[in-house]
């Protein structure tokens, strides 16, 4: 978990910032070539941000699970290309990656086709937490078909945020990003020790992202995580302004966040982008839900009743659920994954469709959906 010092790399030079210590909150600048003699010592800030905080624009976007080959499904680079390409031909202007999926192959995947795009055009938004290096051994295990050749380790020092952006930066080949989602960051991560790292971002990646963001150098960050838990508490001991919460809010489930979460983030002024919309999916018809290996009784049951109020409604599930998921105030985008050009075609589609407000009112009346889940007008 401990973080050895880095040389700094073109990000910040490109920036026109330098980044080589961050202590007691706050940051040096210095020339590119300057390498810190330590590694960052870092404290908490708590210091808010003025003015309003960015959000992205545009409903949908594209997640990056299935285009770096996650599921344990192959996705070949021209059916990434063809994918990613229809996403941009139907108006995606968002996209969330991260060195995490499939080992760099997405963020590279994404790269290859952003890159040909003015970069003031899009949103971009991508995830640190993970460093990652070359090795010819065994990879670790995952939920990755054919990853690259990478193993990582945990790194949510400064130092790690600043590694893992300039490697981000090299992999998609663009100037800059948008957004930086501190990524898995929660009990859920099985090889995660997760005090010891939520400490280590606290005095670190949470200090450092703040800067960036105040400096201009990236617009907005927050956690991306599976659980509510931890980005609560990075309200508590940081600044974040947007936070991609995953298989936390679907028609399957969203009570919790209705309650606590989205309330809390929203008096910060802060922003959900909604992960995983279609349960990893399983609200697409798939026979998986969420990351787990099997699918819990009730839910399977609860699909099967909304299903068969869609089929009275003459609607479609998938279309209803990322309709659902985006109409929350606090959300500011849904990033729904996509493995084919197809996909995400009918994904956009299904964003501009109307969906009658009676098949909204039996989900109602039949307790498929909370009395409070705001629905699309
Ligand atoms: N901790 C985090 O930060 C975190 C965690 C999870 C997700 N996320 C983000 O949220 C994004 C979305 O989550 P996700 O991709 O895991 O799950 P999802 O959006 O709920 O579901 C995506 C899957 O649904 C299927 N699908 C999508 N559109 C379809 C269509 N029109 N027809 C039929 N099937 C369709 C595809 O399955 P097949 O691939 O089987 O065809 C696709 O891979 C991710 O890509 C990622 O960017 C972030």
């Amino acid at each position: 978990m401990t973080s050895t010092a880095l040389p700094r790399r073109g990000f910040l030079a490109a920036s026109a910032i330098g980044l080589t210590s961050i202590a007691g909150g706050t940051v040096s600048a210095a020339p590119p070539t300057t390498t810190p003699k330590t590694a960052a010592k870092t404290t908490t800030t708590t210091a808010k941000k003025t003015g309003p905080r960015f959000r992205p624009t545009g409903r949908a976007g594209l997640g990056g699970v299935a285009i770096g080959n996650g599921f344990m499904k192959v996705t070949n680079d021209e059916q990434a290309t063809a994918t990613l390409q229809a996403a941009w031909d139907a108006g995606v202007r968002t996209f969330d990656t991260s060195p995490f999926y499939g080992f760099g192959l997405s963020e590279r995947r994404f790269g290859h086709v952003l890159h040909q795009h003015k970069r003031d055009d899009y949103v971009l938004c991508t995830k640190v937490g993970r460093v990652f290096t070359a090795t010819t051994g065994t990879l670790p295990k995952s939920l990755w078909a054919e990853p690259s050749p990478f193993r990582y380790r945990y790194d949510y020092s400064a130092d790690g945020v600043l590694r893992s952006i300039e490697d981000s930066l090299n992999r998609l080949g663009v100037s800059r990003l948008d957004v930086v989602f501190v990524h898995d960051l929660s009990r859920d991560t099985k090889d995660l020790d997760f005090e010891p790292a939520f400490a280590e971002a606290t005095r670190g990646a949470f200090v450092a992202l703040s800067k960036l963001r105040d400096e201009g150098v990236i617009k907005a960050w927050g956690l991306g995580v599976n659980t509510a838990e931890p980005a609560l508490r990075a309200l508590d001991v940081a600044d974040p302004d947007i936070f991609l919460l995953a298989t936390q809010y679907s028609l399957i489930e969203h009570q919790a966040s209705l309650t606590d979460t989205f309330p809390k983030i929203e008096a910060r002024g802060a922003s959900v982008v909604v992960g995983s919309p279609l349960n990893a999916g399983f609200l697409a018809g798939r026979d998986r839900f969420n990351y787990g290996e099997s699918i819990p009784a009730d839910v399977k049951a609860k699909r099967a009743k909304l299903q068969a109020v869609a089929a009275t409604h003459k609607v479609d599930l998938r279309t209803a659920a990322l309709q659902f998921a985006a109409a929350p105030s606090v959300v500011s985008a849904i990033v729904p994954g996509a493995r084919t050009a197809e996909q995400v075609k009918e994904n956009m589609a299904s964003m501009k469709t109307k969906i009658p407000a009676a098949f909204w009112q039996q989900l109602r009346a039949d307790k498929l959906i909370a009395e409070t889940a705001p629905v699309p007008a």
